[in-house]
């Protein structure tokens, strides 16, 4: 079993899909890793380190993925990437299908079965294996972190020989994975800390850290979430109510984190240009829905920017901010995802398609689209051969790669 470990190409992209670490126990179930050439500078492991846990490092992604079974990626390849994949090879990547949903045809066109990370099903069983979470958590760390650094004072209350300092207000919007640690990790710098979100769930989990639960309506709340744990598109009339606190709230914050999601739409919109404008100078917003749309209106994907004072953060890829923890964490979901289907007999990864997890995660089958939510009626042609033996056939894996992300 032949696993590749492609290099990030996306600007803004500093984290690798494997470890040093992970790799090593790849190894230690039998499998041969490849590693391109760099994969680990924006996280800083070393292609030295990669050798020394028992890969074979090769100069380019084409060298890298030639003959690879399995080929490991953090995001979304792009056409050129997907060209050097083999028919035949298995793909297991942060698909971020909402964002561009044609890819899906791609990977059944050229005969790679494709797993997507991000679309884990929340079950209990697949938690070490839930990208998403790993990710969200640091990302609502660093949310704080960097809200501090562009803050001009401090976050805890401080007393000194010189009179006390108020602790800064915090207010966080969505309180999922990011927005839980978000809430923890302004606790621990000492600030005051208040949140919302539809789910009625999130209550009772941002006041057992220690933060102040802000909402308009718990009785709505109550059918705010679905099955799979995330949130509903609120009533305009919810929405409207909402908006209307959030106004006279967020007048006395000094920062405010939004996290919001709605999976499959863009991120609701919580906070208006003119709410921006109410806020006190010195005041920042980090919007980490930037890449999803925003939380803000104002937010600008990718920058700093201010407006009468108030800083908005819209970082692209905030997780990656923290490449090496983010790297470490996102590599150990990998692993943990492939060695559960691990068969030691065979020194391989088996794929059980009738397992809720592959269900959850796997978007083409032998060159057919088999998840539910992007099949088409018209099934995609029938497959070419998906044998080994035609792994790394160019000619034919180049044909339709243009349309993928
Ligand atoms: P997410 O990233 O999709 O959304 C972030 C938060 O925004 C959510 O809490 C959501 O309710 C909230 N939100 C959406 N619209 C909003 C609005 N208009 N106003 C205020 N808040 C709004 O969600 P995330 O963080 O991925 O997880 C959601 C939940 O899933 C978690 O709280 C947890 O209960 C569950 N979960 C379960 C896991 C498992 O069982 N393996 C793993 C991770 C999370």
């Amino acid at each position: 079993m032949k696993i590749a470990v492609l290099k990030e190409t996306r600007a803004d992209e500093t984290r690798v899909a494997a470890s040093p670490e992970t790799v090593k126990k790849f190894v230690g179930l039998g499998a041969e890793v490849a590693v391109q050439a760099g994969a680990g500078d924006g996280a800083r492991f070393s292609d030295a380190e990669y050798r020394d846990a028992g890969a074979e490092v090769r100069p380019s992604a084409a060298d890298t993925a030639q003959s690879a079974d399995l080929v490991l990626k953090v995001q979304r390849p792009s056409s050129e990437e997907l060209r050097v994949l083999g028919r035949g090879a298995r793909l297991a990547a942060v698909l971020s299908l909402f964002d561009e949903p044609d890819s899906v045809e791609a990977y059944a066109r050229l005969g790679v079965d494709a797993f997507a990370l991000d679309l884990m099903p929340r079950i209990t069983r697949a938690q070490s294996m839930d990208v998403l979470s790993s990710q969200s958590n640091l990302a609502g760390y660093k949310a704080v972190i960097d809200a501090a650094a562009y803050f001009g004072k401090a976050l805890p209350m401080m007393m000194t020989a010189a009179g006390t300092i108020a602790p800064a207000k915090v207010f966080v919007m969505g309180a999922g994975v990011a927005g839980l640690q978000a809430i923890a990790t302004a606790r621990r710098l000492g600030a005051v800390v208040s949140a919302t979100d539809v789910r009625l769930a999130a209550k009772e989990q941002v006041e057992s850290l220690g933060a102040t639960f802000v909402t308009v309506d718990e009785e709505a709340m109550k059918d705010a979430e679905t099955a799979a744990g995330y949130a509903k598109e609120m009533s305009q009339d919810f929405q409207k109510r909402q908006a209307e606190f959030v106004a006279e709230h967020i007048k006395k914050q000094d920062i405010v984190i939004t996290t919001a999601l709605i999976p499959g739409r863009p991120a609701p919109k919580l906070i208006s240009e003119e709410m921006v404008r109410a806020m006190r100078p010195g005041s920042v917003i980090v919007d980490l829905a930037a890449v999803q749309g925003g939380n803000v209106a104002l937010t600008r994907p990718g920058d700093a920017i201010e407006i009468d004072g108030v800083t908005i953060l819209g970082f692209n890829n905030v997780p990656g901010r923290l490449a090496a923890d983010a790297s470490s964490l996102l590599a150990r979901n990998i692993f943990n995802f492939i060695s559960a289907f691990w068969d030691e007999d065979k020194r391989e990864f088996v794929v059980d398609w009738d397992d809720d997890i592959f269900k959850g995660v796997a978007l083409t089958r032998d060159g057919a689209v088999i998840h539910p939510a992007f099949a088409s009626e018209d099934p995609a042609p029938a497959p070419a051969a998906t044998t080994k033996d035609a792994a790394g056939d160019d000619a034919s894996a180049s044909e339709g790669a243009d349309d993928a992300g």
